[in-house]
């Protein structure tokens, strides 16, 4: 099922087409240039390509619907410039059909602070209530304290789950967050 809300200050938040992988792409590379820099080693990020995520984006709308995921765009004046994924949890610990997981959430970073992660999320996990899913996890680098920050706002917690993510070289400590739905 397709859904798109247009509120009055021009955003509107739709479910992604294949089309959409190109700016999809592009919003990530520029999301994780602006938000990781100084959290991630330099030469790695600097290596990352606006191709390879748009790579990764194909890929990702591709296979959605195997992979029961959703994927949510928002366009701000008809341009993509954020969104956001969801699908069932991927964590072995996981109550089959009860969690459902935040997989990627990112914004244009020329325009954060505007209110449109906020409006993304909600979306996002209207859909996981929607589905069926009581709860909701998510994995956060627990250096990144800015997104640490968008995210306790609105409820969610670290459960004590740990694991890690690999930069190049380095291996980074992720937390994983959780909330109810
Ligand atoms: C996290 C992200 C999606 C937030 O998008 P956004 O559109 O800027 O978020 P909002 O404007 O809705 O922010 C809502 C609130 O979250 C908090 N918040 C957002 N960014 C913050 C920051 N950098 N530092 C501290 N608090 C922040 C604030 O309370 C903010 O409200 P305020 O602006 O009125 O103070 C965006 O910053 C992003 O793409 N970050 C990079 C990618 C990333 O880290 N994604 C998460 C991976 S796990």
């Amino acid at each position: 099922m397709s859904s798109s809300t247009r509120p009055a200050h021009g955003i509107a938040i739709r479910e992604a087409v294949a089309g959409d992988a190109e700016e999809i792409g592009r919003v990530r590379h520029a999301a994780w240039q602006v938000a990781y820099s100084g959290l991630m080693p330099a030469d790695y990020l600097a290596g990352l390509s606006v191709d390879g995520f748009v790579l990764s984006a194909r890929r990702m709308l591709a296979d959605r619907a195997a992979r029961r995921m959703v994927v949510l765009v928002a366009e701000v004046g008809g341009v993509v410039s954020g969104f956001a994924s969801v699908g069932p949890s991927r964590d072995e610990d996981a109550a089959e059909g009860s969690v459902g997981e935040l997989n990627a959430i990112y914004v244009d970073p020329a325009i954060w602070r505007l209110g449109i992660g906020s409006r993304l999320q909600e979306a996002a996990l209207r859909r996981l209530r929607e589905a069926g899913y009581h709860e909701a996890t998510l994995w956060v680098l627990a250096i990144n304290s800015a997104s640490r920050a968008f995210y306790e706002r609105t409820g969610w917690r670290h459960d004590g789950g740990v694991s890690g993510f690999e930069a190049g070289a380095e291996v980074l400590d992720e937390t994983r967050y959780r909330r109810a739905l």
